[in-house]
């Protein structure tokens, strides 16, 4: 192989890109990284940190040059990027995908068009256009910029059409943005797929994700639903991949109302954090896979060999700056570390994972958050799990 056929490239320097590094080097691929943070935690993994903004052109033609193909872990990347990119090398996902999922104006649009169920929404283009979208739905709801937004920034829950004005009013740069009603939620799913060029389309069990703050908190996997709706949600999530000409990893984020409706919240065009379970219990990762279809290698078995449970470790776990005890997690024989080689724990902020394995989605959920609350070091349990739980054994 010729050092451009060994070599993969990357956009996006975050966790995600880490793991995708991780594993690409394990297959023997060497990994160049675009991302403007000196500190991006892929860089570790990579033979070459370009450490330029995303539209620099010396850079995105060094790596056209240099890369037998080129993905993405950044949802923001600009499509622009992508679009000169792939004037000269394969790019997967293609800029027309990303530049749907990227902004939540046109992934709504896009998901009503297509006949996809989502909850209700209206666009708010502009402080002048505001009143017809914020007199259109019921209350409360939250309103959600267009772009940028993550780990529930980006985001207000406003109780009244009173309210919406007047948050809009002190927050001019919320615009242009959407307002969604507020679901009444009875659990949220997500389906993570990988899709090829010749649009073979290969899916993980679907994962149950509780969220706190905005933040994924928990996921388990499998999820405790009926083979029913796990079946729909595959489904949906394949037909949306297809709708939108997709090659690569998408994972698509829904809510599941309490008549076991589903309704899609959002599409995110890279591996997904509550895919991390994959990488420990599951025959291939969907890191593995993502290189997988960047290289139009046969895809790997999906197959999960094991129950798991994983929990985020967020800045807030470190107080005042001190290491956690890992010794916890190390005393637990199937619970799996994953730290993301960030140097400064902030609150809020995504440091690494922990993966639980075990013999029922049950026993894997109760050992991680017994896990989670040990090293928290609190005697009350700090997440709750709604109580649905289909009973499927
Ligand atoms: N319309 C809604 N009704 C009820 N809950 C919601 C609604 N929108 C968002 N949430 C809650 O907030 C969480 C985060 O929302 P969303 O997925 O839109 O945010 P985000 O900032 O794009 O997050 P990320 O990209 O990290 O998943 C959801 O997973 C859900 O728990
Ligand atoms: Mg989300």
């Amino acid at each position: 192989m010729s050092q451009r056929e060994r070599t993969l490239g990357l956009l996006g320097g975050g966790q995600l890109g880490r793991m995708f590094a991780s594993a690409a080097r394990t297959m023997g691929f060497d990994v160049w990284v675009l991302d403007p943070d000196p500190l991006a935690p892929a860089a570790h993994f990579a033979s070459r940190h370009l450490c330029t903004p995303f539209d620099d052109d010396t850079s995105l033609e060094l790596l056209a040059r240099s890369c037998r193909a080129i993905t993405t872990e950044f949802e923001n990347v600009p499509a622009r990027t992508l679009e000169l990119l792939a004037q000269k090398v394969t790019v997967r996902p293609g800029a027309r995908a990303v530049s749907i999922v990227q902004d939540r104006i046109q992934e709504k649009t896009f998901l009503r068009r297509e006949g996809f169920p989502v909850g209700t929404f209206a666009i708010v283009p502009d402080r002048d256009n505001a009143i017809p979208a914020l007199t259109s739905l019921k209350y409360p709801a939250l309103l959600k910029t267009a772009r940028f937004g993550y780990d529930g920034k980006g985001q207000a829950r406003v109780g009244s059409f009173a309210e919406a004005q007047s948050f809009l009013e002190q927050n001019p740069d919320m615009f242009p943005c959407i307002i969604e009603e507020v679901i009444s939620l009875r659990l949220e799913i997500s389906v993570i797929l990988a899709r090829s060029a010749n649009g073979i389309v290969s899916h993980w069990p679907v994962a149950e994700n509780v969220h706190h703050r905005g933040i994924l908190d928990v996921t388990v996997a499998p999820a405790r639903i009926r083979d029913e709706l796990a079946t729909r949600a595959r489904r949906m999530a394949s037909d949306i991949a297809q709708r939108l000409d997709y090659v690569g990893v998408l994972a698509v984020e829904f809510f599941v109302t309490g008549i076991d409706q589903l309704l899609v919240n959002e599409i995110a065009p890279r591996p997904h954090n509550s895919g991390h379970y994959t990488l420990d219990s599951c025959i291939t990762s969907q890191f593995e896979q993502q290189v997988r279809v960047l290289c139009d290698l046969p895809m790997g078995s999906t197959e999960q060999l094991r129950p798991a449970a994983m929990i985020n470790l967020l800045g807030d776990l470190w107080q005042e700056g001190k290491t956690p005890p890992w010794a916890l997690v190390f005393d637990e024989p199937e619970a799996k570390l994953h730290l993301y080689g960030k140097e400064s724990p902030r609150p809020g902020r995504k440091m690494g994972h922990i993966t639980v394995l075990g013999p029922s989605a049950n026993e894997a959920l109760e050992r991680a958050l017994h896990l989670k609350n040990s090293l928290l070091n609190r005697e009350k349990q700090s997440t709750s799990i709604p109580e649905q739980i289909d009973d499927i054994s």
